[in-house]
């Protein structure tokens, strides 16, 4: 495992933690001034037999999206372990279930990455609706091109009702950004958000969100209920000629949103994270109408150092004997948003 690096701690018999990945500058530092830290010091995944080999006799575990944390991880990492704690705000990579039989508590990473992930839904949005990745393409392939009245027009976002289907912190963060563009906003969420929160969003069951939506940004947190929640059925509710960005894996059916663009009823699309990731549906990957970006929502440096410290606070408060700063508590309901 030539990727591995193990910093000894400061006391005999440290607690034992694996950091699946390399994290930020100085954040292992951090965890390894009070335990023996290993990390995975590389920009790829653990090959699955790596990671349950090293799992064996830790503590706890800062994993990422990519790391499936199921039974047989948990059972390898063995009784010592009381903590995964995910760098991410999403934990789909997590079972829940197994982790709560073998007493597992399981931390994440909200709030510190909500206003870069907003900001990229707008990047996103800009691009679709204008045309930006057609038009960088079109010049670097050297084909010829000519300024004409006519020539790759956009949709321009002033005063366009503007959808959000998941009214967390992100979504809550893409509405904020929306009141520059004038914007009118709606949303659909699992229940109302307090009127202080709201900042003006009007709640609508979702039939009608989509019906209305000239742009629909999805940021709906994936899990058992929201699976394909926008399937092929759901896109030809929006209004022919809408935009969709897509900010979670797994919620909009990818060969469906492929389907709604290859058929003209969307303008265009954007997809910043995807469901089998690192691999891309090859029926999105052939539409010149798709922005596609290689999961970058949470990608600034400030961003990804604050996900690191709050990974590593979590282990650091547990391994004080207290409760993960940021534990996850799974939704109260499994029924879908309706
Ligand atoms: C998350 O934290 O869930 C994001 O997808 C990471 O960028």
């Amino acid at each position: 495992m030539t990727d591995i690096r193990t910093s000894a701690g400061t006391r005999t018999a440290a607690p034992r933690v694996l950091v699946t990945r390399r994290l930020a500058p100085g954040v292992v530092e951090r965890l390894a001034a009070a335990c023996e830290a290993t990390v995975h010091d590389a920009e790829q995944p653990m090959p699955r037999p790596e990671l349950l080999a090293a799992a064996a006799g830790r503590t706890a575990l800062i994993t990422t999206l990519d790391d499936a944390v199921d039974a047989e991880l948990l059972d390898a990492a063995g009784p010592a372990l009381r903590l995964v704690a995910n760098h991410a705000v999403g934990t789909h990579n997590i079972d829940h279930a197994a982790c709560a039989a073998r007493g597992v508590a399981v931390s994440h990473t909200p709030g510190v990455l909500t206003e870069a992930t907003a900001d990229m839904a707008w990047a996103l949005l800009l691009a679709a609706a204008r045309r930006v990745g057609e038009g960088e393409r079109l010049l670097r392939s050297g084909r010829p091109w000519a300024w004409a009245p006519t020539f790759m027009l956009g949709m321009e976002l002033g005063g366009t009702p503007l959808g959000i289907l998941g009214m967390g912190r992100i979504g809550r963060a893409v509405a904020r950004r929306a009141a520059a563009f004038g914007m009118p906003v709606a949303y659909h969420n699992r229940r109302r958000l307090p009127a202080d929160q709201e900042a003006g969003a009007e709640l609508l069951p979702l039939d009608e969100l989509l019906a209305t939506s000239r742009v629909l940004v999805v940021t709906a947190p994936l899990n058992d209920a929201t699976r394909h929640l926008v399937d092929a059925r759901r896109l030809a509710q929006l209004p022919s000629g809408a935009v969709l960005v897509s900010m979670t894996a797994g919620v909009v059916d990818e060969a469906a949103l492929a389907g709604a663009l290859d058929s003209g009823h969307l303008f265009a699309a954007a997809v910043d994270n995807f469901e089998h990731e690192p691999a891309v549906h090859p029926a999105l990957l052939a539409q010149e109408r798709a922005v596609l970006v290689p999961h970058l929502g949470s990608a600034t440096v400030r961003t990804r150092q604050a996900m690191g410290d709050l990974a590593v606070d979590n282990v650091l408060a547990v391994l004080a004997g207290g409760e993960p700063v940021t534990r996850f508590s799974p939704p109260p309901t499994s029924a879908p948003p309706s």
